[in-house]
């Protein structure tokens, strides 16, 4: 068996799976050209195409990340191979983080109070009851429902939405256009952990902001596609005109890095972090690894994404 693996960490890759498969060849996307050939399977995150057009007989792809657009959007992506992604993986505890602080960043009121250190201003803000702050978790994959799920421990009211109908305890799920518009309207603070999807492309858009009751504000871990950045500033405002939104916590961009002259770095109720919500914790990604090159080698059923999907 013959195992390749392409990511920054490679070499920890490289010994774990060594370790997990005495018997396999275990590569880093390095090896010279020649012993590139005829691997069985890809562990890859961000793969060159060169990379997957030279296979001629694999058996698998595993994504060392939950999305998978960019593995979808290479060429010479072989079709007829199954793809598995990384699921959870420690993910949703780390994206649970980042998404209840950017939650409580607004519902304490923590962007006032940065604006009012600016003025040496010293002027507590009224707190509501955690009742009436709703938070809508739009994306309710294997992460998301971690987050929701997170979300409601903390006593939040929590609102999800997906594309097919979903059932979570808890959390009050919608589905479909109309129920995406309907969740919407009742949320004081909308979190999007959506993959890049065609489907998904600018989800919120000038229309979809429009719909978040007035002060709402939005947090991105999710992809930079989802949203549409410039009605996202519009409906910001400015500091002298603020807008429907009150703020936002973004990791993620349509462009990544963030160019330097982006408007969103300068806006004063934007808060900007470098994709990096939830690193992909190793142990856990590598277990899961080899827990799916073992299923592949058995012949046991996996769960493969859906490439027309894209997720
Ligand atoms: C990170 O962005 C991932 O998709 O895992």
């Amino acid at each position: 068996m013959k195992i390749i693996v392409h990511i920054d960490e490679a070499d920890q890759w490289q010994e774990a799976l060594a370790e997990a498969f005495p018997d396999a060849q275990v590569l880093t996307s390095s090896a010279p050209a020649e012993e590139r050939q005829n691997a069985d399977y890809l562990a890859v995150w961000k793969a060159p195409a060169h990379l997957l057009e030279e296979q001629t007989r694999l058996k698998g792809i595993i994504n060392l990340g939950a999305g998978v657009d960019h593995l979808l959007r290479t060429p010479g992506l072989p079709r007829q191979v199954p793809i598995v992604k990384l699921r959870d993986a420690g993910m949703g505890e780390l994206m649970a983080d980042y998404v209840l602080y950017g939650v409580l960043h607004f519902y304490r009121s923590m962007d006032c109070y940065a604006a009012q250190q600016q003025r040496a201003t010293w002027q507590p803000q009224d707190v509501v009851a955690k009742s009436q702050w709703p938070v809508g978790v739009l994306g309710l994959g294997a992460i998301g429902r971690y987050v929701a799920n997170v979300l409601h421990q903390a006593g939040f009211p929590v609102l999800g939405w997906s594309r097919s109908p979903k059932q979570i305890t808890g959390v009050r799920c919608y589905h479909g256009d109309d129920g995406l518009g309907e969740l919407l309207g009742q949320v004081q603070t909308v979190v999007t952990i959506l993959p890049d999807t065609a489907a998904t492309q600018h989800i919120l858009d000038a229309r979809r902001l429009a719909k978040l009751p007035e002060g709402a504000s939005v947090i991105n871990p999710g992809r930079g596609s989802l949203i549409d950045e410039q009605a996202l500033l519009e409906a910001l405002g400015s500091d002298s005109q603020p807008g429907h939104i009150r703020g936002a916590l973004l990791d993620v961009f349509e462009e990544e890095p963030l160019p330097d002259n982006h408007p969103l770095w300068q806006h004063p109720r934007v808060l900007i972090t470098p994709h990096m919500a939830a690193p992909t914790p190793l142990s856990d990604a590598i277990d899961q690894v080899i827990a799916y090159i073992k299923a592949f080698e058995a012949g046991d059923s996996v769960t493969t994404i859906d490439p027309e999907a894209g997720y």
